[in-house]
């Protein structure tokens, strides 16, 4: 099962919205790579590249988003920022897990339900209040 561009919440800030919509993407090619190497396909290394590429991309994600916030002087910054660094933790493990045990199910697992179910939860929730503020915030410039 893929993601779809539904699956994440439509956040009223474009900019933000947009790097959401990249990482489904992201996530896509890589169920595509699990599905190959479950099959037998040698794409061991791709799939690396591939979670290295999320990992890097999330990373911006979250900076940018927080960068946006403290020049709102928004309010809920430090809570919205700890909740980003704790899934990064979560997602950095879930990486050097698999590139040290190479072991295909794990990965599958957290990449299948762990991360899109936060990335739902945090999408609907913490990036749609922020985003909010942002967007009304501007309006109001
Ligand atoms: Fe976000
Ligand atoms: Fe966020």
């Amino acid at each position: 099962m893929k993601l779809s561009a539904s699956d994440f919440p439509e956040v009223p800030l474009l900019e933000m919205h947009d790097v959401h919509l990249q990482e489904v993407e992201m996530i896509n090619a890589i169920y595509e790579l699990i599905m190959a190497i479950e099959s037998g396909k040698s794409r061991r290394a791709l799939l690396d590249e591939k979670l290295d590429e999320l990992l890097i991309h999330t990373q911006a994600h979250f900076a940018n988003e927080e960068r946006l916030m403290l020049e709102a002087n928004f309010p809920p910054y430090a809570m919205h920022r700890n909740a980003h660094n704790l899934f990064l933790a979560e997602l950095q493990a879930a990486v050097s897990n698999w590139k040290q045990e190479q072991a295909i199910g794990p990965i599958d697992q957290f990449m299948r339900f762990t991360l899109p179910r936060w990335m739902k939860d945090h999408i609907s929730t913490m990036d749609y209040v922020t985003a909010g503020y942002l967007a009304n915030q501007l309006r109001n410039e």
